[in-house]
């Protein structure tokens, strides 16, 4: 496990919020909501939402699965998990799992989709190619894993301040994955859809096997 990255998220998880709010002009909410609204999530349907971060997603995702189903919210930043508390404390159908997505803590094919908001392109190296064998390992046969990125944002100024952010993190493969998440995640599912936000900026990737 990556201690420094740990410490680094846990350190940004007191910003974290703020800097979203200024970085997407809708605060992230639209593209939550559209992410919710657009995978199809059924009640009583479990769903893990890796690299969840201050949780901002999760209650979009609770109130699609219902009472009856279940979601789990895993990060390996206790900062952020516990920034997220909060945003969960209403919801029984809703856990928080600190871990690292490169061994998930679940036995083999027990969750109905996998979700991952504005997070893959930040794990580092080899975490990539373990974190999606992992989620195939995880999922029922069949069942899609849904990655939401930002296309890279217009503004020059916020351009350069995501850019600024990536190179704080050593993340010199981010802006490749950006581009062309659609080739590396091929290494892993046959089907790859994108659907994109109307009113943001960003996308969700439709993945499977
Ligand atoms: C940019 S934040 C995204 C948070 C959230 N999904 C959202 O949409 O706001 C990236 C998150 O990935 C988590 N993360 C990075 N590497 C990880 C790893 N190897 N295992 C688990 N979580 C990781 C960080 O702790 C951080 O909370």
């Amino acid at each position: 496990m990556g201690v420094y990255r740990q410490r680094y998220y846990d350190y940004f998880s007191h910003f974290y919020d703020t800097f979203i709010s200024i970085h997407s002009a809708d605060k992230g909410e639209n593209a939550r909501v559209f992410l919710s609204e657009n995978i199809g999530l059924q009640p009583g349907e479990i769903t893990l939402d890796i690299c969840a971060g201050t949780g901002s997603l999760l209650p979009y995702l609770g109130n699609k699965v219902k009472q009856e189903g279940m979601v789990i919210g895993l990060d390996f930043s206790f900062g952020m998990l516990s920034a997220g508390r909060p945003k969960v404390a209403h919801h029984n159908n809703i856990f928080l799992i600190q871990a690292d997505v490169s061994y998930l803590p679940f036995r083999d094919k027990i969750f109905d989709s996998v979700t991952c908001s504005h997070a893959f392109y930040e794990l580092k190296g080899k975490t990539q190619d373990y974190c999606l064998q992992e989620i195939l390992r995880v999922l029922k046969p069949g069942r899609p894993f849904f990655m939401m990125e930002h296309d890279l944002p217009k503004n020059y100024l916020i351009r350069v301040l995501f850019y600024i952010r990536l190179l704080s993190m050593g993340a010199g493969k981010a802006r490749e994955i950006l581009k062309n998440e659609k080739a590396f995640l091929g290494k892993y599912f046959s089907s790859i859809e994108a659907l994109y936000t109307p009113n943001t900026r960003s996308k969700v990737l439709v993945c499977k096997e």
